[in-house]
């Protein structure tokens, strides 16, 4: 049997044209090397699972290539590429800070900092997390930063911009990675499901990509998971939503629907079966509101493009969207709102959603009454 390569790793871009949704990155990144304008320190900043690490590798390998293409890529296939495809080029070194942050450790680097490449024309230095260093090791490290030798490159990532001294900001170039865009993990989880010729329903794929928070590791290790759970068959919103613990978008469907048929019964046993199979009431009316505001850029074919769903749950959402007015919708999310505030401090939380359903359900009945008596007081008037 093939040993199995988890997907973030056997994935992890080669080039800068394959990172996903950090363009203004790599095209500066490029830029520079095309222009001869590299600087020799950087800070990659942004949340965890987006490139960072990744970014940092490519560079250092495409300013050692020999060969490298008309792009300013690297071209995978020359000696200095494959020793870095190999993890075993000498001219990257990386050292994690959340592990190694004392004062020896950064000692040791700037020892190595030193000796120039034996082959190759930079050597490159990536310290993740780099927040993590102690006050003493960032000391011991400010002299390199401030006078590197020409032929070495720091490449400084972190997580938590905010705690870096303002020594070391002044003296790097900055780049601030995005979270990526749930559309844009979406299509890379399509990517690799095709290359791995895993059928899957669209519906899953979303799914993920939304639960990741804009962290595509994390997309990718749900998407392992998943996989291995559905041991080969195909992916589904099914799969997904039992492993995930997410509730299924259907409830949020059959509780609309039942508050526009202003039924109390019908939303309040909807939402007792929602309780009754784990999930917690906070979460459901977020979901709620979430839904609510679905519903609402559906409204308007300007916001349409806001709408964050699968193509194929998008016909559902519009559809349900023509059945309540605006009015309501706003309304709705105004309810919900003011019941996810107060939710905590709640002594008896059930009953808590069941009041802001109880209110939902008799919003139409309200709106109703609100434009009879508007219209009357125009007659009156
Ligand atoms: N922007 C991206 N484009 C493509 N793959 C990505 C991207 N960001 C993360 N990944 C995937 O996640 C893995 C871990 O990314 P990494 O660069 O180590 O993240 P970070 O250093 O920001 O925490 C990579 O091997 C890759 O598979
Ligand atoms: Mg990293
Ligand atoms: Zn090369």
């Amino acid at each position: 049997m093939e040993n199995f390569v988890v997907s973030a790793r056997k994935y992890r871009p080669s080039d800068f044209k394959s990172v996903v949704g950090q363009q203004h990155i790599t095209t500066t990144l490029k830029n520079a090397i095309k222009n001869n304008h590299l600087a020799q320190a950087f800070l990659f900043c942004g949340p965890r699972g987006v490139g960072k690490t990744t970014c940092a590798r490519i560079l250092a390998k495409t300013i050692n290539c020999q060969n490298q293409t008309a792009d300013y890529e690297a071209c995978n296939t020359c000696d200095s590429c494959l020793a870095f495809n190999n993890n075993n080029s000498f001219n990257v070194h990386e050292l994690d800070a959340a592990s190694n942050n004392s004062v020896d450790d950064i000692r040791n680097l700037v020892e190595q900092v030193r000796y120039p490449p034996q082959q190759g024309q930079y050597k490159v230095y990536i310290i993740d997390e780099v927040h993590m260093l102690s006050s003493n090791a960032f000391n011991a490290f400010l002299k390199t930063l401030e006078e590197p030798p020409k032929y070495a490159i720091f490449i400084l990532a972190t997580t938590e911009k905010h705690k870096i001294i303002p020594t070391i900001l002044s003296r790097c170039q900055i780049f601030d990675f995005n979270r990526i865009q749930i559309k844009d993990i979406g299509e890379h989880l399509k990517y690799i499901a095709s290359e791995e010729k895993i059928e899957f329903e669209e519906e899953a794929l979303r799914l993920i990509a939304s639960k990741a928070d804009g962290a595509l590791r994390d997309a990718l290790s749900m998407f392992d998971l998943i996989v291995t759970y559905s041991a080969g068959n195909k992916l589904t919103y099914l799969d997904t939503i039992n492993n995930l613990h997410i509730l299924d978008y259907d409830y949020y469907f059959k509780v609309v629907d039942a508050l526009l048929e202003e039924s109390i019964a019908k939303t309040l046993l909807i939402f007792d079966e929602i309780l009754k199979k784990g999930f917690d009431g906070q979460n459901f009316v977020t979901g709620l509101s979430e839904h609510f505001r679905d519903l609402m850029v559906c409204k308007d074919p300007q916001m349409i493009s806001l709408l964050e769903v699968s193509e194929s749950a998008k016909e559902r959402y519009v559809a349900q969207s023509k059945q309540a007015s605006l009015s309501f919708i706003l309304s709705a999310l105004n309810i919900c709102n003011y019941s996810e505030i107060h939710y905590k401090a709640s002594k008896n939380q059930r009953l808590h959603v069941e009041l802001a359903l109880m209110k939902l359900a008799k919003l139409p009945q309200a709106i109703s009454l609100a434009a009879l008596a508007q219209e009357d007081s125009k007659k009156k008037a």
